[in-house]
């Protein structure tokens, strides 16, 4: 039921792990494989090995999240190829795709990396045009994913050398993502990957005046992953799909079959998962099917394909939502009396909510703003719903409202 397909490779599910410390090299890229996980995306090779592997720590848990001083893999390329060919001649039916960045700019490089991976045994590649730290200052990393020029011409080199499809990894700062999802289309790839890590600060101790991680006392702007990025992850999903006919591999947050879920309602083929995998192990994969496969026998979904894009028309420019009245309707038999709503809405909307003598909230019709704040800091789920009214477009749809 799960079993789909990516850039012409039959997957036993959507389910990759993503460029990172649980595919740092074959040993864990066969463990995932074996657990159950439908491919891999290698740690990013280079053939200037990383130093930001002998950062000590280099890792800080913060707000849900994870910040990250890694660069990209340790090792070079010629151990690479090694274990791109002994997991490919375990796995064969399982995808192997190599990530790969040149460190600087150098066409040369990248046709050269991208022909070996692929003579290796890699079923795509997939270039990292995003990695958010170290390779800036030389054009590569973030700054060639934000410059749709440099994006072009990286991904137009990399296809005419590589017999195998090839992604483009983007980040979620990367400036007009439309723009150059654009460009790598027009040059050949066949999809992108989206997102990777956006720069960030770690934990802040403000009682022992410290910042995390700070290897020999310093710190610097590491990659922020994990939940904190779904959101904006899910948002370059659907510019990406809305831009182009790119087929998309969906990153960013995912530890739950319905994370998962959201990214490929939004336009994903396959989604990859990292920090996910780095907090709960391999494993996770298990909850991961089970979970997707359950939502889809509920919600009668033939296959993953089916499901692809499913809420994608609901996303549309700013300029063209039309403007509506929707009032919230409170369910007293839900409700938890706990005064959220009415201090909300008092500080910081119409002021349309008064309590009742036993504290049940009471809302003025005549004064909400129908901003949906009272709904947003509600803590009982299902007392506060918001009745729409004039939504012209989901009318037109047939639709008024979310499905419960
Ligand atoms: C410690 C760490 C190392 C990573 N290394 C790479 C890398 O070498 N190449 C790459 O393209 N992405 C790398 N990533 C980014 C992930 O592949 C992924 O895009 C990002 O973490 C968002 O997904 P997540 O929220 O599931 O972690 C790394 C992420 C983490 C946390």
């Amino acid at each position: 039921m799960l079993s789909t397909d990516f850039c012409g490779f039959a997957l036993t599910s959507p389910f990759l792990l993503a460029s990172g410390p649980a595919t740092r090299d074959a040993d864990h890229i066969a463990r995932g494989l074996e657990a159950g996980w439908a491919g891999a995306v290698t740690k990013t090779i280079s053939t200037e090995p990383s130093s930001g592997l002998r950062l000590s720590p280099r890792f800080s848990a913060v707000g849900g999240g994870l910040v990250n001083l890694e660069l990209l893999s340790d090792r070079g390329l010629e151990s690479w190829l090694k274990d791109i060919e002994s997991v490919k001649r375990s796995f064969p039916d399982r995808m192997l795709i190599a990530s790969i960045a040149a460190p600087a700019y150098s066409l040369g490089e990248w046709r050269s990396m991208a022909g070996q991976c692929g003579a290796a045994g890699a079923d795509a590649l997939e270039l990292n045009l995003s990695c958010p730290h170290g390779l800036g200052g030389r054009d590569m990393g973030i700054a060639a994913g934000r410059s749709p020029e440099i994006a072009r011409e990286v991904t137009a080199a990399v296809c005419e050398a590589a017999d195998v499809p090839v992604l483009v990894k983007l980040g979620p700062g990367a400036g007009d993502v439309a723009a150059v999802a654009a460009a790598v289309e027009r040059s050949g790839a066949a999809g992108v990957s989206a997102v990777n890590t956006v720069p960030a600060l770690g934990k802040v101790d403000v009682e022992n005046l410290w910042i995390e991680p700070s290897p020999g006392g310093l710190t610097s702007p590491g990659g922020l992953s994990g939940a904190p990025l779904k959101p904006v992850a899910l948002r370059v999903v659907a510019e990406v799909r809305r831009a182009t006919s790119l087929e998309v591999s969906g990153i960013g947050g995912i530890t739950t079959w319905s994370d998962a879920c959201e990214f490929i309602l939004l336009g994903a083929r396959t989604v990859q998962v990292c920090t996910g995998v780095m907090f709960k192990g391999f494993g996770l994969i298990e909850d991961l099917r089970s979970g997707l496969t359950d939502y889809m026998i509920r919600n009668r979904f033939a296959g993953v394909r089916a499901m692809e894009g499913r809420l994608l028309d609901m996303v549309a420019d700013y300029e063209d939502l039309e403007a509506g009245r929707c009032v919230p309707r409170i369910r007293a038999d839900l409700c938890l009396k706990d005064d959220l709503c009415y201090v909300s809405c008092r500080d910081a909307g119409g002021g349309a909510i008064t309590l009742a003598p036993d504290r049940s909230p009471v809302v003025d019709v005549e004064k909400c703003l129908g901003c949906s704040l009272c709904m947003q800091v509600c803590p009982s789920p299902g007392c506060i719903t918001m009745e729409a009214a004039g939504a012209l477009r989901r009318k037109e749809r047939g639709r008024h409202g979310p499905r419960h």
